[in-house]
């Protein structure tokens, strides 16, 4: 017998495989994750198997449970993985075949690697679809608890980096929970596209054995059995889609990072990040560092790679099943990996962060945020807006120039600008009567982002939070 005689291939070849190449072409070192998914896709091609009259009973009977058995020694970690048998599916399969003899000799009947790695790929990421959006919600409840906890907390609301109008800090907690669901809507829109099974395609053309892709397709938890062979062994859509739902979602954790950093910096200094997610330094022992949140962003360079390496990997494929895909994998669950962490401690940070009332309350104090609300005023006035632009940018002038703040003018400095303006000015101008004149649809006054509140309330079906205000994470 020579070596590669037991290699579930070795029939074709007369002598070993090259060492160099046995390690070259290997997946085992990471593809053993995938060994749930390929378990329970086994079992299901198996019943479909007996359903069809190729296997008995019997046979399989003691595929099944010496799949479980095999499922259990990985799971605690006391199988051995050997690379000869290249990939996870071979693994099982030949550790299969050595237990119990003929009856695993049958298993891979009606079935080619192709099909069974895109079914265990899809598999697997219909379960890591899942977990992102437990962990993208968890995100959401955080930031729906903070935002009623700091209800009523006034902050500058910037463009470009400058003050530009008052805004509620709830409301910006909020915008990014808009982001987070669609980023929710993505996925699972993703795992719609994604869920028909590609078992039964075989290695690209289907089989001439009365095998049934419907049994399996239903058994897995598939909406449909695949209806072109050639696409279903060399799609990796899903894959793509997935990582791209991903790199959307550490673009999101990116800019909440980057203005939280900001917000926490010490010029601004509106945000208390918990303690236990800074780090010190190892030369400056005062410092305070805001790491976590450097290396969400840090870490989005990591996700971006894994969607360019996936597209890169399927440009120039030609139909059905090439050896190229093998290296899907390692993008594809580095980027899960990657984005749940950071969606793990982000949700903690989160619900953990504290605002500086005080500073915040200096803070809307500078840059004439009430300007445009007095540009609002003369409109009400009967003045064409732009009109109202030009006055009231000649008011803000001469603020500056005397140092004051709009309110802290006489009526009578301001009629200087225009006869329209009388006592009742007062009304509009400062942070609090800006937010409470907003009135707009989705705006950042006090009812409407009162009403955003309950409209999550209402999805995430939270009753409210604890009286220790830390909620439901
Ligand atoms: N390890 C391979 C992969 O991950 C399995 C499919 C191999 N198919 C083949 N024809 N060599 O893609």
């Amino acid at each position: 017998m020579t070596s590669d005689s037991k290699k579930l291939w070795g029939g074709r070849f007369s002598g070993p495989t090259a060492p160099a190449v046995e390690e070259f072409t290997e997946s085992i070192s990471f593809d053993y994750r995938l060994f749930r998914e390929d378990i329970s896709g086994s079992i299901a091609h198996a019943e479909m198997l007996l359903e069809c009259g190729l296997i008995t009973e019997s046979d399989f009977i003691e595929i099944r449970s010496t799949l479980k058995e095999i499922e259990e020694e990985i799971e605690s970690g006391r199988f051995e993985f050997d690379k000869k048998h290249e990939d996870i599916h071979m693994n099982i399969e030949a550790a299969l075949i050595d237990r119990i003899g003929e009856p695993g000799l049958k298993l891979h009947t009606a079935r080619s690697r192709n099909d069974q790695v895109a079914c265990d790929l899809k598999l697997w990421t219909r379960g890591a679809i899942d977990s992102v959006l437990g962990l993208l919600e968890s995100c959401q409840k955080a930031l729906l608890e903070r935002a009623q906890a700091f209800a009523d907390i006034i902050v500058p609301g910037c463009t470009h980096l400058q003050h530009a109008q008052p805004i509620l800090f709830s409301h910006a907690l909020l915008a990014y929970v808009e982001m987070f669901e669609r980023d929710r809507g993505r996925l699972r829109d993703c795992r719609k596209r994604l869920n028909t099974s590609p078992l039964g395609a075989c290695a690209l053309a289907g089989s001439s054995l009365p095998a049934d892709p419907v049994f399996t397709a239903r058994k897995l938890g598939f909406d449909s059995a695949l209806r072109n062979s050639l696409d279903a062994v060399g799609d990796r859509d899903f894959a793509v889609e997935f990582v791209f739902s991903l790199s959307m979602i550490a673009m999101h954790m990116s800019r909440l990072a980057e203005e939280w950093l900001i917000w926490a910096s010490q010029d601004q200094d509106f945000l208390d990040l918990d303690e236990s997610f800074c780090t010190g330094s190892s030369i400056m022992p005062q410092k305070k560092n805001p790491d976590v949140l450097e290396l969400i962003k840090g870490k989005t360079g990591q996700v971006y790679g894994d969607l360019t390496c996936l597209l890169t990997i399927l440009k120039g494929l030609p139909l059905s099943y090439n050896r190229d895909l093998q290296e899907d994998k390692k993008p594809l669950f580095e980027a899960k990996d990657e984005v749940c962490k950071s969606l793990s401690v982000l949700a903690l940070l989160i619900s953990r962060a504290n605002v500086k009332k005080n500073r915040l309350a200096s803070a809307c104090e500078k840059g004439h945020m009430d300007a445009t609300a007095l540009a609002d005023y003369l409109v009400k006035r009967g003045l064409p807006f732009r009109e109202s632009h030009r006055i009231v940018g000649e008011v803000v002038r001469y603020a500056v120039s005397c140092d004051k703040k709009l309110s802290e003018l006489s009526v009578d400095e301001m009629r200087g600008f225009s006869e329209l303006i009388c006592e009742d000015v007062f009304g509009v101008l400062g942070a609090r009567n800006c937010i409470e004149n907003y009135r707009t649809v989705g705006s950042s006054s006090p009812g409407e982002v009162q009403r955003q509140i309950e409209h999550w309330k209402r999805v995430f079906d939270v009753e409210g939070f604890g009286e220790d205000g830390r909620g439901k994470v």
